[in-house]
């Protein structure tokens, strides 16, 4: 009996990894406009560095972590996001010695013990970045603004960017009890969830998805409403530089956010496209988790998107893999002499293809078409002894003698 894959996990195949390959230049490209360096990271992190930044009530930590204790009795944990990690590195390594802002991006895998669905997985990778030294909220502006022309330079326009604040350790704490009085006399109507929260993280009950809470909410207080005055300034400062970058975004005060370590901005991409999986990308400012992990005191913001729902937005492209030229030969000699080109090519960035077994000549010319090669030489017994072959150019089908020799061929591939 064969073997399959793990719920949850994919395969990402020949065909979609073309997609994955240009999410990623795009995004290098614009993080790199925007002063951004790159930071790889492990996927094991001590147990402990998520349950104390994500936070303990989180769905995250409580049910859906991929934790085990490892063969040397240490509780660790497959990371379920990027960013506790980036800021484990920057206090390990000392980075705010070296620069007093830093802005890093990474890439890869996080895994999440969710119910699988549509843009939904157990193994799923994100792209995200942090700023870590900036609490101006020019900075809050400037990451929004590269989110969106990342999409932009995608060709996706769809996903919408809504923004909240959550305020600061000032004003939150007095904005919960107002939320707490407003929801105690809804418990009865509330969730099983939203009630076992209600001491430990009310807020989580303004974005539940259960038609019952979302009706008890309708009019619940807002954060946005109970800021202290430095996070009002610093929310309506954000909306000011957002207008300056003509970035176009809408308030939504309902935004809470499945992480705790979040201050002030949140944001989020979201997408009608993708049914129950609406954010595409998301972030905000977390001021005080570098010192919560045993850091400084220094402001980060930051996001993460998710590729695999960026991929389900590109699907309807096609991004096949093409090669630049494909040897159609005739003849034991012709597919000898096309094997040693091929390779000579191949050594100088040329991308080339030839059948590794004799078939006829029209077969040959189907794969060159599967292949979408964008030229075609044909070589056969006569071609050789004139030591010239037929170059035929696949979109247009023009032919032309070229001569056998990896420069001549070179130069009329461009
Ligand atoms: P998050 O909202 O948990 O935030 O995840 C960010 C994005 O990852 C989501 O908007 C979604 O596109 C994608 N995502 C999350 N879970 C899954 C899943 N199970 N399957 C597929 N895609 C998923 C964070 O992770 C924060 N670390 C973002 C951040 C960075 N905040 C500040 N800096």
């Amino acid at each position: 009996m064969s073997i399959s894959g793990i719920k949850g996990f994919n395969d990402i195949l020949p065909g979609d990894v073309e997609k994955w390959h240009f999410i990623e230049t795009v995004a290098r490209q614009v993080f790199q406009c925007n002063g951004f360096s790159e930071i790889r990271l492990p996927i094991l992190e001590k147990t402990e560095l998520f349950s104390r930044s994500i936070g303990d009530t989180t769905d995250i930590v409580e049910k859906e972590m991929y934790s085990f204790t490892d063969k040397g009795e240490n509780r660790v944990t497959m990371r379920p996001e990027g960013t506790a990690s980036v800021i484990r590195a920057f206090i390990e390594h000392k980075l705010y010695a070296l620069d007093s802002v830093n802005k890093l991006y990474y890439m890869g895998p996080m895994f999440r013990y969710e119910r699988p669905q549509k843009g939904r997985y157990r193994q799923f990778h994100q792209i995200g970045a942090e700023v870590l030294g900036v609490s101006d909220p020019k900075i809050d502006a400037q990451l929004l603004t590269m989110v969106k022309s990342f999409f932009d330079e995608l060709g996706i326009t769809e996903p919408k960017l809504e923004i909240n604040s959550l305020g600061c350790s000032k004003c939150r704490p007095a904005y919960r009890e107002v939320l707490k009085d407003f929801l105690r006399e809804k418990l009865p109507l509330l969730c099983e969830d939203c009630n076992r929260r209600f001491e430990t993280n009310p807020l989580r009950a303004l974005d539940c998805k259960i038609p019952g809470c979302k009706e008890a909410t309708a009019n619940a207080p807002a954060m946005v409403e109970h800021l202290c005055l430095e996070c009002e300034e610093h929310f309506t400062a954000v909306q000011g530089y957002l207008q300056v970058a003509g970035t176009s975004y809408s308030i939504n005060s309902k935004m809470v956010r499945g992480l705790d370590y979040y201050t002030r901005t949140t944001f989020e991409l979201v997408t009608g496209l993708l049914g129950a999986q609406s954010a595409v990308a998301a972030g905000g400012r977390y001021d005080g988790l570098v010192s919560e992990l045993g850091g400084p005191e220094l402001p980060g913001i930051g996001f993460a998107m998710g590729v695999e729902r960026v991929a389900l937005l590109l699907s309807e492209r096609e991004f096949k893999r093409s090669c630049d030229l494909f040897i159609v030969t005739h003849g034991e000699k012709a597919q000898e002499k096309a094997f040693a080109l091929m390779c000579q090519l191949q050594t100088k960035g040329v991308s080339v293809e030839l059948d590794y077994e004799s078939k006829s000549l029209k077969s040959q010319m189907r794969r060159a078409d599967k292949l979408s090669a964008r030229f075609t030489l044909i070589i056969g017994e006569e071609e050789l002894e004139k030591g010239k072959g037929q170059l035929k150019s696949m979109a247009n089908g023009e032919q032309q003698e070229v001569i056998l020799d990896v420069e001549a061929i070179k130069s009329l591939l461009a």
